[in-house]
């Protein structure tokens, strides 16, 4: 996964911060083998938890409008990645490397650019106001 500022910067410090460190993991995650990614891939898993617990805090403390779609799909994505890591520490890597190859890109650009956009610019909005 590319990092590109001008497509993935949302204006919000923390949440960019975190979405960088997301990038790298990924791609951590991607670039290991063996071992090496059973640790990358349980990684990514704990700090998916943290990235979508603070959005999430977030999204509660600020009356977020779309707070129900949004969490339902940080629950929805975390199930999965749970389930995946499981399997991953059983030694069965194909749902995993499967899941980081084909799927997680794209689910973040999608989800980046509608949810966490709504978020990031309904929290600029009310520390304006
Ligand atoms: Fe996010
Ligand atoms: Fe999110």
């Amino acid at each position: 996964m590319e990092w590109s500022d001008e497509r993935h910067v949302l204006g919000l410090a923390a949440m960019d911060d975190t979405h960088r460190e997301f990038f790298a993991l990924v791609n951590a995650a991607e670039a290991a083998a063996g071992p090496a990614f059973v640790e990358a891939f349980a990684a990514l898993c704990a700090h998916t938890e943290v990235h979508f617990a603070n959005e999430d805090t977030w999204m509660q403390e600020s009356a977020f409008p779309a707070l129900d779609e949004h969490l339902n799909e940080h629950r929805r994505v975390l199930r999965d990645l749970r389930r995946f890591n499981e399997r991953v520490a059983k030694g069965s890597t194909m749902m995993a490397r499967a899941y980081i190859r084909e799927q997680v890109a794209e689910w973040f650009e999608l989800h980046a650019s509608t949810m966490d956009a709504a978020l990031a610019a309904h929290l600029k909005a009310r520390a304006m106001a």
